[in-house]
């Protein structure tokens, strides 16, 4: 699919945001290993979080419409076939982490992007504690118990600290993670609401083999990854007035907002509810005053990782040097996003460039409407969206569909806010 952006006079309206795509993958699989049923209400209906429903089927759990009907901790049935994660990195490393833990064996598989993304950050761990586990082709599986381990993490993620405390559960002894800088806390938020016996140490969390998990029942909050493209938009498009509800607020995800409020975005946020453990409330976006340029090293840019893409394209509309750095991560990403917004950006005339982990922006830059590609990356798709309504002209971005990978229905939205004004 191409999509065909025109600029934007004004941006108006009350958002719909897809359920936490995070927060989803986890209900599923943790649902899965529940005893009895959980609801989960608002899920992300994204092709990601599908295809954690998918493989869970393969895996002889009932998924349907939210409701998971948990298998038990050793409830899990053998699969027919390789496992298919799509695209979803989520998915092929948290399910790594359970399935490392089964006594058959697994192998999943997913897309040439997913393909090519680096799974020997969960096979080392996961073969320390004991598992059967190679890479490439990922198989995980057929040795059982696993041992728990003390494990630093070597790169900040949430994802191969997810799939070891996944591991974890069905560990004899303790499983202790080490987080050199604090990543996203949805698994043991969730895992607390379940009972499982999880501690909190001076730099992660601890956790011994659970003997059974409490069904949950939750209403997922709005996805604060997938409002960053309108907390960027609603600021730099001007006359814009935006305003979003049941949002995650979790404060290991709010660092993006922070920063564009502390650099002069009009945006202002208060929360309202807490569901399953997890904070939630409203934001309001209208305009901006004095853009200040950004500094953003490594402990900032972990904080934010999946908010970056859009954080180069609001870097061009500010005043003077932008640094974005220490996000090499980004090279490991569903694109090489350092590479992928940098081209994409110059093509429009932003004074972009791309660093070995992260880019330098000069602005303000005019951007114009251009010919542009999403890489097969749905965050590069919306990026690149949110670039063409404050550019000149119109910009046509190749293979936009991927945006579904998160947030089905981003391009009608965006049409339905500017026919609001
Ligand atoms: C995620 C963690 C992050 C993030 C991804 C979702 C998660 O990845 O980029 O979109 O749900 O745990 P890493 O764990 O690789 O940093």
């Amino acid at each position: 699919m191409i999509a065909t952006i025109r600029p934007a006079t004004g941006l108006r309206g009350e958002i719909r945001l897809p359920g936490d795509k995070s927060i989803s993958h986890r209900a599923l699989i943790l649902g899965a290993l529940a005893n009895g049923t959980s609801r989960l209400r608002g899920l992300s209906h994204g092709d990601d979080v599908q295809s954690t429903a998918a493989c869970l089927r393969a895996l002889g759990v009932d998924v349907e419409d939210g409701v998971v009907r948990g298998r038990g901790v050793s409830g899990l049935r053998a699969p027919a076939r390789p496992l298919d994660c799509g695209n979803s990195g989520t998915t092929m490393r948290l399910l790594a982490g359970v399935l490392a833990a089964q006594e058959f064996s697994s192998e999943l598989t997913g897309d040439a992007s997913l393909r090519s993304r680096p799974m020997d950050r969960v096979v080392e761990p996961l073969t320390m504690m004991g598992a059967q586990a190679s890479w490439p082709p990922l198989r995980v599986g057929g040795r059982a118990p696993l041992s728990g381990i003390e494990y630093r993490l070597p790169t900040a993620s949430a994802q191969v600290k997810s799939a070891l405390l996944l591991a974890g559960l069905f560990a004899d002894g303790t499983t202790e993670i080490v987080e050199p800088v604090t990543t996203r806390d949805h698994t043991e938020r969730m895992l607390r609401a379940m009972g499982a016996p999880l501690t909190p140490t001076n730099q992660g969390v601890r956790l011994s083999r659970a003997q059974a998990l409490a069904p949950i029942e939750m209403d997922i909050p709005g996805d604060l990854s997938a409002a960053s493209f309108w907390l960027a938009a609603g600021a730099l498009v001007p006359k814009s007035r935006l305003r979003m509800t049941g949002v995650g607020l979790n404060p290991t995800r709010t660092a993006f907002l922070e920063l564009l409020r502390r650099s002069g975005f009009g945006i202002t946020a208060g929360a309202t509810t807490d569901a399953g453990g997890e904070p939630a409330g409203w934001i309001e976006i209208a305009g901006a005053t004095n853009l200040a340029p950004i500094t953003i090293t490594g402990e900032d840019a972990a904080g934010m990782i999946d908010e970056l893409p859009v954080l180069a394209v609001a870097a061009t509309q500010l005043r003077g040097v932008s640094r974005i750095t220490g996000a090499k991560e980004l090279r490991v990403k569903e694109s090489n996003r350092i590479e992928a917004m940098a081209r994409e950006l110059s093509a429009m005339g932003a004074d972009i460039t791309a660093l070995e982990d992260g880019w330098e922006i000069r602005g303000p830059s005019r951007l114009e409407g251009a010919r542009v590609d999403s890489h097969g990356d749905h965050r590069v798709a919306m990026a690149l969206a949110v670039a063409g309504l404050i550019a000149r002209g119109e910009t046509v971005i190749e293979d936009a569909e991927c945006a579904s990978i998160s947030y089905p229905g981003f391009f009608d939205q965006l049409e339905s806010l500017r026919q609001a004004c």
